[in-house]
């Protein structure tokens, strides 16, 4: 295993501890925006985190969703770090989210690991070295159609009212085998990966919930671009992963939603 891979599994495993011993506890719970919910586990998770890649990386920088990363100027690493993505779920007892982390060389990512600490289930790619889950390599779905696919979308918590998602998730709903809304972009991207999901997509993820997940999909043979079929980098507006095989048909779907809102709007 390369030693960037290597901290970066002992540190999800580290933050994942964390978070499997807080989720039987109450939650300390506060809001960011309407419905945007942080915990303290996501703090406690993010500065084991940041610590950890600190001591071991102290020329990169680190981009952590809560804000205790930092930019070391002209860095060529950067750590994109969420340290518990799928925090609703948390807060509800619901067990599906996970630690993300990813590292990105010159905006293109170089090393991913995704934890969900709950099932123990750990994900990790390596540029050009594959996608495994625990010690297996994993492979992207061989189905061919959008109509015999089980699909994944998520729904923005900022902002919410804004989102033309709902279109999208109606559509795909009427055009696969049913759309799922798990609540952990960086588990839906590794469901992709492993040939759960044939295709995601979503608007306005930020670096930390993609850049280990995007790598994942990759390395397991997915395409990952944004929804307009251009080449997606951790941070871009929308996301659209899939096993490539039904990534057009996808794109077309999207294509055809956004044509019809313009056309409705003049
Ligand atoms: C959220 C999850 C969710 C997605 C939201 C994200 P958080 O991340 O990934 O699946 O739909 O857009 O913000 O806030 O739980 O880290
Ligand atoms: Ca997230
Ligand atoms: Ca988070």
């Amino acid at each position: 295993m390369n030693s960037f891979l290597e901290v970066a599994v002992e540190t999800a495993r580290e933050a994942g501890a964390i978070l499997r011993a807080e989720f039987d506890r109450p939650k300390k719970i506060s809001y960011k925006g309407e419905v945007d919910i942080v915990t303290e586990s996501d703090r406690r998770s993010e500065a084991a985190i940041v610590a950890r890649l600190r001591s071991h990386f102290p020329q990169h920088a680190i981009v952590a969703e809560e804000g205790s990363g930092g930019a070391a100027a002209g860095a060529k690493y950067c750590w994109h770090v969420d340290p518990l993505d799928g925090t609703t779920n948390f807060a509800h007892g619901y067990p599906c989210f996970a630690v993300s982390i990813g590292l990105v060389e010159d905006g293109e990512p170089l090393v991913g690991v995704v934890y969900n600490p709950i099932s123990d289930e750990l994900f990790t790619a390596a540029r050009g070295e594959g996608a495994y889950l625990g010690q297996k390599r994993i492979h992207v779905s061989p189905i061919e159609k959008l109509s015999t696919s089980l699909v994944a979308t998520g729904f923005p918590t900022h902002l919410r009212n804004h989102s033309v998602n709902i279109q999208y998730y109606w559509e795909f709903t009427l055009r696969s085998h049913g759309v799922r809304r798990d609540g952990s972009a960086a588990l839906d991207l590794c469901s992709v990966a492993s040939g759960r999901f044939e295709g995601f997509w979503e608007f306005g993820l930020h670096s930390w919930d993609t850049a280990a997940g995007i790598l994942m999909v990759r390395e397991a043979g997915g395409t990952v671009t944004d929804l307009d079929g251009l080449p997606y980098r951790p941070g871009d507006k929308s996301v659209l992963a899939s096993n490539g095989r039904v990534h057009e048909e996808m794109r077309k779907v999207a294509a055809d939603i956004m044509e019809r809102a313009a056309a409705a709007s003049k």
